[in-house]
């Protein structure tokens, strides 16, 4: 059933993830701790007015209780009692908002020494991009830019280009170092949240937000969207793994850079029409939100190696992910549905000229070879 499959969905993206959540707050991982003490605060002085509030009402009841020959009476004023309700009430009232304001004034002032990194979140993943060399983010943000490399930097922009862009929902950060990150979305409202962190801000559509922390403790932690945003927001999770620095800067020097990347793909593929006219399809009709073509996790299979290869499906039987399945998967999607995914996807009426050209593109995207025919003509070892 939808739900069954729903769970299975969710514990194949937790699968590397700490199955020891506790039922508590999770203990905090960032320089916001003090937060917690505020929440506290806040339990102590409600606690505190909830407690009194009962016991005054419980005396009340008792005390004017219905007796023969005894008469409720109006007293227009009290200035006393009024000046006392006014006065608890504003202490708590400060009480309450003072160490929140304190804490907020930190948290929207960013340290100099902040590194600035950014993440965009489109329906329903994650990508991440860090200064490259001149230690500057290009100014223009990460853009989709085709299907086959949906992420790209803007080619006129000089900072842009060093710098480094990472798919696949991971972020990884140094320990101990302030962190100023930008925020874009690419369609519509998402939130950033790391429990860990005691921080979260929105990312909204054609602005860039941001908020700092310095995270405090190394360990991997899950990056949730907080905000909904359609029907795989449940799915849009993401990894943050905070490193030692030697680990991180290590890491960082080995991703190559946008500019890198961009020349190794244009000197590597050669330019096939049909695959190009199925790269324009996919990113026209949005494939591409939900089928990563880069072996990433994403909502719906991944394109990368998935022509030819045998998958389960929901009932339990095996599939060859061939030519007609492929087919039947974009005209009718809910009739074979692979397991450990969700029958989410619309129908798309496509033309037999467009249904090739995407085809050509997933094909292009790698291929596993057939093991059942090369088993029958005797070419398996
Ligand atoms: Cu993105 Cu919810």
């Amino acid at each position: 059933d939808d739900a069954g499959i729903l769970l299975r969905d969710h514990r194949r993206r937790l699968g590397t993830l700490s199955s020891a959540e506790p039922w508590h707050a999770t203990e905090p991982a960032s320089n916001w701790g003090a937060i917690d003490d505020t929440l506290f605060l806040t339990l102590v002085i409600t606690g505190l007015f909830f407690v009194a509030i009962g016991l005054f009402v419980a005396l009340a009841l008792w005390r004017y209780r219905h007796r023969d020959g005894l008469r409720a009476h109006y007293e227009p004023e009290n200035k006393r009692l009024e000046w006392w309700l006014i006065g608890i009430t504003s202490v708590g009232i400060v009480g309450l908002l003072a160490p929140g304001l304190v804490i907020y004034n930190d948290f929207v002032r960013v340290p100099d020494d902040a590194r600035v990194t950014e993440a965009v979140g489109q329906q329903w993943q994650w990508a991440f991009r860090f200064p490259g060399e001149d230690g500057k983010l290009g100014t223009s943000g990460i853009q989709w830019i085709g299907a086959a490399n949906p992420l790209g930097i803007n080619p006129g922009d000089p900072d842009g280009q060093d710098d480094i862009v990472v798919q696949g929902n991971e972020l990884r950060l140094p320990v101990g170092r302030p962190v100023k990150l930008l925020l874009r979305s690419k369609d519509v409202l998402h939130n950033f949240y790391v429990p860990q962190l005691r921080a979260k801000m929105d990312l909204v559509p054609g602005m860039v937000s941001h908020f700092w922390f310095t995270p405090t403790e190394t360990g991997r932690y899950e990056i949730l969207c907080a905000e909904f945003c359609g029907v795989g927001h449940y799915s849009m999770r993401g990894r943050l793994l905070v490193e030692e620095t030697s680990d991180f800067d290590r890491w960082l020097g080995e991703q190559p850079t946008f500019a890198a990347l961009q020349s190794a793909q244009a000197q590597g593929r050669p330019a096939d029409p049909l695959v190009e006219r199925g790269r324009e399809l996919a990113r026209r009709h949005g494939c591409t939100a939900c089928h990563s073509l880069d072996g990433s996790d994403s909502l719906g299979p991944g394109w990368r190696g998935l022509y030819g290869s045998r998958e389960r499906l929901v009932d339990g039987s095996e599939v060859l992910v061939d030519e007609a399945y492929l087919r039947e998967s974009i005209l009718d999607p809910a009739a074979r549905i692979v397991e450990g995914y969700s029958p989410v996807m619309t129908a798309y009426a496509l033309d037999d000229d467009s249904l090739k050209a995407l085809l050509a593109l997933i094909r292009s995207l790698g291929e596993q070879p057939d093991r059942a025919a090369m088993a029958e003509e005797g070419r398996m070892l």
